[in-house]
Order: C-alpha cells, then sequence, then structure tokens
C-alpha cells in the first residue's frame, strides 16, 4: 500500500488504517463475536500495509484494547502503528447511547486521569508505548492546556511516541500546540459527514498535522450495508443515531444509491468510491475505516488505488447533505 507520513515528525503509515472499535464495541453487539477472525483482520491489515490500528481504552469499555493487545502479541507489534485514545468514558452518548443523558458528559480530562489511563492502556496493548496517544473528547470542565500537558508528559516518559486531538476545533488545536506538537486530528469525515472541509482538515494541512477521518463509511452505510432500519441489529448503537431512523435512512438512501451507481459504472465497490473520495481531501489523510470482516477489509484495501476523475469527484462533491445530525 502506499505510505504517507503521519504528520510532520510521525511515523510512515499506509494511506488507510483500520479501526478496531467495531471488533468489540458499538456495533452489532448481540452478533456472535468470533475473536479468531477479528485476530486474523488485524495481520490481514498489516499484510496489506494498513499499520495504522486504531482503538481506544472506552470501546468496550477497555475490551478492545484488550483484543488488539492479543492481536499484537507474538511478534506482530513492530509491524503496527499503535493509536489509542483517552478522555471519553465508556457511558458517554458517543459510544453507548445516543439519545442518552451521560452524567459528566462522559468525558474525563484531568491530568491524573490521563497520567493513570496510559499504564492501564499500555497494560491491556501489551506494549511498553504507544504510537499515538489521542485525547478521545476535550473536557469542557478542564483546561485543554492542563489536559494537553498530561498528554506531552506521556511522551515525555517514554509511554507514548506522538500525542493527537480527536473532535476538536481550529481553536483547540492552537492551544494545544502552543504547549506541546500535535502530530493528528481524528474526526468523522465522509460523504456525508463534510464538516471539518471548511477549517480543521485544511489547518492540519497547513500545520503539517495529520487528519485521520473515523466513520469514513458513514458507519457502514455508505458502504450499502443498510436498506432499513430493520436491517440494524438489535442493541446496535447505530440504531439511536438520527440518520439512521426510519424516516432519516429511508431518505438518506438516495446518497447511498448514488455512491453504488458510481461503483457499478466504474467497476467497483461503494465502499472504495467512498473511501478514495475522503483520501482525495488531502495528503495528509488517512482514514480508519472500521470492519471485523476480512472480504471488507479486503475491499477497504483496494481504495488506496481507486482513482476518481475531477468529474466522478465533483458528482460526489454534489451529493445532497444526509437527514438528520451525526449524533
Ligand atoms: N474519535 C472518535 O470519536 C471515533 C468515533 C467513531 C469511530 N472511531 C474510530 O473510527 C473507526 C471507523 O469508524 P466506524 O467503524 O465507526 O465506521 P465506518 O468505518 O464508517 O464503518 C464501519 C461499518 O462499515 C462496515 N464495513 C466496513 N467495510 C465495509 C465494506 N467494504 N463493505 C461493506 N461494509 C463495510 C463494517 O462492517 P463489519 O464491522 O461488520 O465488518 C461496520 O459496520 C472505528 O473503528 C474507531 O476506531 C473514532
Amino acid at each position: 500500500m502506499r505510505t504517507t507520513t503521519l504528520g510532520s515528525d510521525g511515523p510512515r503509515v499506509g494511506v488507510i488504517g483500520l479501526g478496531c472499535m467495531g471488533m468489540t464495541a458499538s456495533y452489532d453487539m448481540q452478533t456472535p463475536r468470533d475473536e479468531a477472525t477479528s485476530i486474523a483482520v488485524i495481520h490481514q491489515a498489516l499484510d496489506l500495509g494498513m499499520t495504522l490500528l486504531d482503538t481506544a481504552d472506552a470501546y468496550g469499555p477497555y475490551t478492545n484494547e484488550e483484543l488488539v493487545g492479543r492481536a499484537l502479541a507474538g511478534g506482530h507489534r513492530e509491524r503496527a502503528v499503535l493509536a489509542t485514545k483517552v478522555g471519553l468514558l465508556a457511558d458517554s452518548v458517543e459510544i453507548a447511547n445516543p439519545g442518552g443523558n451521560s452524567p459528566g458528559g462522559g468525558r474525563d480530562g484531568r491530568p491524573e486521569h490521563i497520567r493513570r489511563s496510559i499504564d492501564g492502556s499500555l497494560r491491556r496493548l501489551r506494549t511498553d508505548h504507544v504510537d499515538l496517544y489521542q485525547l478521545h473528547r476535550v473536557d469542557p470542565q478542564v483546561p485543554l492546556e492542563e489536559t494537553w500537558g498530561a498528554m506531552a508528559e506521556t511522551v515525555t516518559a517514554g509511554k507514548a511516541r506522538h500525542i493527537g486531538l480527536s473532535e476538536v476545533t481550529v481553536a483547540e488545536i492552537r492551544r494545544a500546540q502552543a504547549v506541546h506538537p500535535v502530530t493528528s486530528v481524528q474526526s468523522e469525515l465522509s460523504l456525508w459527514t463534510r464538516d471539518p472541509l471548511t477549517g480543521v482538515l485544511p489547518h492540519c494541512q497547513e500545520q503539517g498535522i495529520a487528519f485521520l477521518p473515523f466513520a469514513p463509511l458513514g458507519r457502514g452505510f455508505l458502504a450499502g450495508r443498510f436498506a432499513s432500519f430493520e436491517d440494524l441489529p438489535r442493541d446496535d448503537f447505530r440504531r439511536g443515531l438520527p440518520r439512521f431512523q426510519r424516516d432519516a435512512l429511508r431518505a438518506n438512501l438516495a446518497i447511498a444509491g448514488r455512491v453504488r451507481e458510481m461503483a457499478t459504472r466504474a467497476g467497483t465497490t461503494p465502499a472504495r468510491v467512498a473511501l478514495a473520495w475522503v483520501l482525495a481531501q488531502g495528503q495528509h489523510v488517512v482514514p480508519i475505516p472500521g470492519t471485523k470482516t476480512p472480504g471488507y477489509l479486503a475491499d477497504n484495501a483496494g481504495a488506496a488505488d481507486t482513482g476518481l476523475s475531477p468529474a466522478d469527484l465533483a458528482e460526489l462533491d454534489a451529493l445532497p447533505a444526509p437527514r438528520g445530525a451525526r449524533y
């Protein structure tokens, strides 16, 4: 796979990474899980050069890091660029219950929480350092400078090589940069979520910061996975998201349909079209599509070589906005 540098000071990574969240959290929670297949998908990603692996302590909580740790044991750790996150709690509306009212907002950016959490992550991941330690969300109760200062301490202590942010504004990136270099910013970006394009993404490019789009496949919707609300497994996190509600989902099928049409015309798959559009947003962009399915992983890897013409890109740029908010 083609590679790029993660920010101006980070390691080389494949231009497409792997999001591990769905292997133990949020999606398909009642479907029997096959850990062996998830581990095989992680190894397959490394074999294909999709070296950036994304997890978080909040996924599960903890079970996702534990699974990734087991996958990397036995000599695979050195092949991976390992990224985890801290600061979002497992009861937050972004992970557990989109309609809910999480106590305390489900965030914890206190320096003592960061200092304690990195050791737990390293233990679960079975490693002495992560390559990228990301602040999952800014805690409105704690000055960002204090949280980011504690994140920077993990670098000084040799526990993290680089640190990154997630779901932040340009102003927050600037505040963090004044304390310690920001290597990456992770935010939702896909054909149906374009908010970063007008501010955060160009700012990252200008500053030599990697931009890591999460949910680049619209949580599977843009890849054509769901034709109706009923297709979502019971107690799947997406059942609570506005865009997946019955009426909204029905309206949004027009977007997925246009992606599918283009894929059919080009002799490729909807997932590759969706990911190729994300990749086209900049050299500093490294999407982390999530999957626990070997066939999907191979499909996603192929997006690195899926060229979209200027006319294709313009057509995708002109897709209508979705019905329903992200969360
Ligand atoms: N920073 C944050 O706040 C944040 C928030 C959300 C996610 N993330 C990270 O971003 C990663 C990716 O996001 P995501 O998993 O939420 O959404 P996503 O990557 O947009 O979509 C994942 C869904 O798409 C399906 N899928 C994957 N490839 C496919 C293909 N080629 N064809 C058809 N379906 C396909 C997956 O199915 P299967 O799982 O059944 O294989 C899964 O249901 C996560 O794993 C996580 O690491 C970060």
